[in-house]
Order: structure tokens, then sequence, then C-alpha cells
């Protein structure tokens, strides 16, 4: 099997990507192929976005590749921020200023249940293939840890009291949104090994 690029320029997702991979099957990044523009992400979804980025690098550089998009659906924000996430508080895409709208907008609510869903888009040999991760939880009062990147510091992944951002980075990917869809992946690629 040719090497698959990751799609991603987000260092944060590809730390986590290879850790998942552990060597599974070789992987190069975007640098690898010269491709430095951003990818776009107009389509209003998650499958929306993963399929558009995929498919920007299948079709101007012609390899095998995959791309992730990643939503925080609040139940009791009607499923928001979702395919706002990354810019939930305004364009800059701050993490602090993000996670700081989202406790304001939950202060008083009991139902503080949520999910982080991944979709992963791949492109091998020009078929496209796609993967669903999620992990169910719940939005903490507060932020803790130090860990993790986004908004690890409030979510609380069910069956743990602490963050995404105070669990070690062994225990999130084996129970993210992104660990459910890159086993899904890995498994597909491997299945014939
Ligand atoms: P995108 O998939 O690059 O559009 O990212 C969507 C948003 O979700 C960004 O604000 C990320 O920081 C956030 N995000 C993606 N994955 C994670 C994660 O594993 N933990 C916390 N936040 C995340």
């Amino acid at each position: 099997m040719n090497p698959i690029v990751i799609a991603t320029n987000n260092p944060h997702k590809i730390k986590e990507i290879h850790e998942i991979l552990n060597g599974a099957f070789e992987v190069k990044g975007l640098k690898d192929i010269g491709c430095t523009e951003e990818l776009p992400e107009t389509t209003g979804t998650i499958p929306g976005n993963a399929v558009q980025k995929a498919q920007y690098v299948f079709d101007h550089y012609g390899v095998d590749c995959f791309a992730e998009d990643t939503g925080l659906e609040i139940d009791a924000l009607n499923g928001a921020p979702g395919v706002d996430t990354a810019h939930y508080a305004g364009p800059e895409r701050d993490a602090l200023a993000n996670m700081d709208l989202v406790l304001r907008q939950l202060s008083g609510r009991e139902d503080r249940s949520a999910r982080f869903r991944t979709v992963i888009a791949l492109f091998l040999g020009g078929k496209l293939h796609t993967f669903e991760g999620v992990a169910e939880g719940r939005i903490a009062k507060t932020r803790s840890g130090q860990d993790g990147f986004g908004y690890d510091p409030i979510f609380m992944p069910n069956g743990y009291e602490q963050t995404f951002a105070e669990l070690s980075s062994d225990i999130k990917n084996a129970i993210s949104h992104r660990g459910r869809a890159m086993e899904k992946l890995k498994a597909f690629l491997t299945k014939d090994d």
C-alpha cells in the first residue's frame, strides 16, 4: 500500500493520529506533497467538510489521502456549536473564547450532555470511504486540565470524572471520537494483512 496523506494542518490532530496509528500503515503530511494552502471547509456539515478537504487533496495532488472534521454537539444548545465548533466565538478560532462562550451559555443549565463527532473521509484509489466516531459525555462547570487541545478542558467523557485535558493521551485516544473513527479507518486499511 502506498503511503496515505493526512490531509490536515492541525498539529494536535496530527499528533493524535500518529499515536493512534502506532505505525499501522505509512502516512505522509501535506508538506511532503507540497500542499501548503488552507483546505476548504465550506459545506456547512461535518461529513461534508471532511469529504471536501479530502476531495481537494485528491483532485489537486492525485494521492491517496484522508481528512477528518470534528464537531462538538451540545444538547441544551440544540446541537451547537456543531459545524461551527472551530469558530464558535469568532473568526479568531480562539479555544479559550470558544470554551468561555459555551460555559456562559450553559450557566445554570441542568442538562450538560454533549458529544464530539468525528468524520473521516478517505480517498483510496480514487474511491471515497467515510468513517465516524462519537464520544458521548458532558460539559463541565469550569475548565480543568492542561493536556489536549480545543474544548478538551471542558469535556468530560462518559464514565470519567475528569475532562479530556486531565486524562492521559492513551485514555483519550482509546475512547475519543477521533480514536474511534481512526480505529475504523485502521481496520479498513489493514483488513487484508
Ligand atoms: P475542525 O475539525 O478542525 O474544524 O475542528 C473543529 C473544532 O473542534 C476546533 O475548535 C478544534 O479545536 C475542536 N476539536 C477538534 N477535535 C477536538 C478534540 O479532540 N478535543 C477538543 N476539541 C477538539
